[in-house]
């Protein structure tokens, strides 16, 4: 039996879906078993955060996919350590009879890359919630269950709430900063079936990331494209100033204006897992989503 944490997430819904197909035996840990949306599942009630609340969830258990975690660049560091590093800490405990525990970690351990950060690059997160899921990544790794870390890129897709907010101000015309950074996106469905290989393989960390980091400006052409509109392109400053305004975008868009390129050769070796979602159809794709949910919200 595996046991999903965050199921009712953006990641664990895909994964939760894909888990079910595949026709693996699969529980979820939620908060709310009533909202969850994917249906036909057993999900199980319980907080990570909470150790008493786990232990029902882990019966019969042998295989942990841990996604559960805050993600935010608004919330205090100690309340992201909470969840992320504690959290994870409870869910280790519970699970110290489990052959093995898959674990989301985020490319945002390495902060800023100058040049591709491969998994031998010394992490330097420069976030809090960078920090979280580093001291997270290190926990899972030496509690002596098997296990792997992934190190996410920037996921995109339908469904993503990170990406809802982006595309809102996107849609009403908020200017795009001129960033010289690179940028790099893996679509869910990449990142859900690189889970399901490592269901089968795979030890240690791998960096889970698009093949091709591109230029942030290509990027935002190409979303723009999307909502065949042209991109309205302006001085950093002056869109960190307007984003000021609005709670908690000025952090999210630090996160943006992180220069993030990542060697995938590992995860390719290793677990024969490449992405194979092409950009321009993933993002019409999330694109296309966002502006039927913003007709069905009108
Ligand atoms: N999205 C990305 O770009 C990205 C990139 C790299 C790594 N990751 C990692 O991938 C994982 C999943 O991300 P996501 O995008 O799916 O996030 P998300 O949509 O924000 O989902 C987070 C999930 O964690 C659950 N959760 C939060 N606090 C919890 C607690 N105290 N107890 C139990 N469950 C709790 C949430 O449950 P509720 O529904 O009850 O709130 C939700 O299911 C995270 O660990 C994240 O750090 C994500």
């Amino acid at each position: 039996m595996i046991l999903l944490t965050g199921a009712s997430g953006f990641v664990g819904r895909q994964l939760l879906v894909d888990l079910l197909a595949a026709g693996h035996p699969v529980r979820a840990l939620v908060r709310d078993p009533a909202g969850l949306s994917v249906k036909g599942v057993e999900a199980v009630k319980g907080d990570v955060t909470d150790p008493a609340s786990l232990k029902p969830a882990f019966r019969d258990v042998d295989t942990v996919i841990h996604l559960a975690g805050a993600i935010s660049y608004r919330l205090p560091a100690a309340e992201l350590m909470r969840v992320n590093l504690d959290g994870t800490r409870n869910v280790l405990a519970a699970a110290e009879r489990c052959k093995k525990i898959l674990f989301a970690s985020s490319v945002s351990v390495y902060g800023e890359t100058r040049g591709e950060a491969s998994e031998a690059t010394p992490p330097a997160p420069k976030t809090a919630y960078g920090r979280s899921k580093l001291a997270a990544e290190q926990a899972v790794l030496a509690a002596g269950i098997p296990a792997l870390a992934y190190r996410i890129s920037v996921v995109y897709g339908p469904g993503s709430p990170i990406w809802t907010r982006i595309l809102k101000l996107f849609g009403k015309g908020f200017p795009i900063p001129r960033a010289q950074v690179n940028t790099n996106l893996i679509h869910v469905r990449d990142v859900s079936r690189a889970f399901l290989v490592g269901l089968r393989k795979g030890a240690g960390v791998y960096n889970i990331a698009g093949d091709r980091s591109l230029p942030f400006e290509e990027l935002a052409t190409k979303l723009a494209a999307c909502f065949h509109m042209a991109p309205r392109f302006a001085p950093v400053w002056l869109v960190s100033m307007l984003a000021a305004a609005k709670p908690g975008l000025r952090q999210e868009l630090q996160a943006f204006l992180t220069n993030r390129e990542y060697a995938v050769a590992k995860a390719r070796a290793d677990l024969g897992f490449s992405p194979r979602m092409d950009l321009d159809t993933g993002l019409q794709e999330m694109v296309s989503w966002f502006q039927s949910q913003a007709k069905e919200d009108a």
